[in-house]
């Protein structure tokens, strides 16, 4: 069984000072905190088993608030990165967690969204050879890594931040590894920025012709948290949808329930003290 990783760390420096006590990932994004939202796409893709990497001082914290997952059906552990040193490091952290298996690594930031979203990583999750990613159009592709495509529609390159980017094509923080990743992670130089870069382990996977880039759609949204703009509307836009529906977006309660992990009964316990702010409403709902 392919294992998750979350990686929630550091301290969101462009959000200051609204992440000065705790990380940017225990805001909330509408009606949960953002943690709920990386994590309901890992529980989507039927990943039971997760770490969640974090700063010394938020572990507690995401502990109170997620617990050993148990309450949805999942196995929730906990471990820490001290300095904020790159998303590779996680991988490097995570070793022993992933114990030589598949792993899928997501950032505690970034909310993916869309009806085909949850087959596409389910489907990936039991593909046992090479790395997956995603390229995702933006307007900014200057602030992520940038992944070039060839005439073929295969990822001819990737780079971090370019200063003139070579296509409009960003890669999203998602990635399903082999279990090459940790080994893969270990060689990884830092960059100028002095952080164990993703795309050093992806390009490893490149080079090695086992890198498939699957490009998200536009009817797909991948939303990221980084600046107070950004962070207001992924608020936004949570909230339209999930007002128009009368459906909520990555609800792990929901998502546990519907893959069969929770009953009812279980169910109505977690809605219990939730029932004054509508959540708990929404949840008994679900009981038919
Ligand atoms: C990181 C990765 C980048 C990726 C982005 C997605 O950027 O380094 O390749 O596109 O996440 O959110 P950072 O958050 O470190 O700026």
């Amino acid at each position: 069984m392919r294992k998750g990783i979350i990686l929630a760390g550091g301290t969101g420096s462009r959000l200051f000072p609204m992440t000065q006590v705790v990380s940017k990932q225990l805001l909330p994004i509408y009606d949960k905190p953002m943690i709920y939202y990386p994590l309901s796409t890992l529980m989507q893709a039927g990943i039971k088993e997760v770490l969640l990497i974090c700063t010394p001082n938020d572990l507690p914290l995401f502990k109170a608030l997620l617990k050993d997952g148990s309450q949805w059906g999942i196995s929730l552990k906990y471990a820490e990165q001290v300095e904020p040193k790159g998303l590779a490091q996680a991988l490097i952290i995570a070793e022993g967690f992933i114990d030589g298996g598949l792993s899928a690594l997501i950032l505690g930031d970034n909310i993916f969204y869309g009806d085909s979203l949850p087959a596409l990583f389910t489907q990936l999750c039991s593909t046992t050879e090479g790395c997956f990613v995603f390229g995702y159009h933006v307007s900014n592709p200057q602030d992520y890594g940038v992944i070039t495509f060839d005439d073929a529609g295969g990822a001819s390159a990737i780079y971090e931040k370019p200063v003139t980017p070579e296509s409009q094509y960003a890669m999203p923080g998602l990635y399903f590894f082999d279990e090459r990743a940790c080994a893969f992670a270990k060689d990884v130089i830092p960059s100028s920025r002095g952080e164990l870069e993703i795309v050093d382990v992806v390009n490893r996977y490149l080079d090695d012709k086992s890198l498939k880039v699957a490009k998200l759609g536009r009817g797909t949204a991948w939303l990221d948290t980084g600046t107070p703009d950004a962070l207001s509307e992924a608020t936004q836009f949570i909230s339209a949808i999930e007002k128009r529906q009368g459906l909520k977006i990555n609800c792990p309660e929901e998502i546990a329930f519907h893959q069969g992990w929770i009953d009812d009964n279980q169910l109505k316990r977690l809605a219990q003290p939730l029932l004054k702010s509508g959540y708990g409403e929404y949840l008994l709902k679900l009981i038919i």
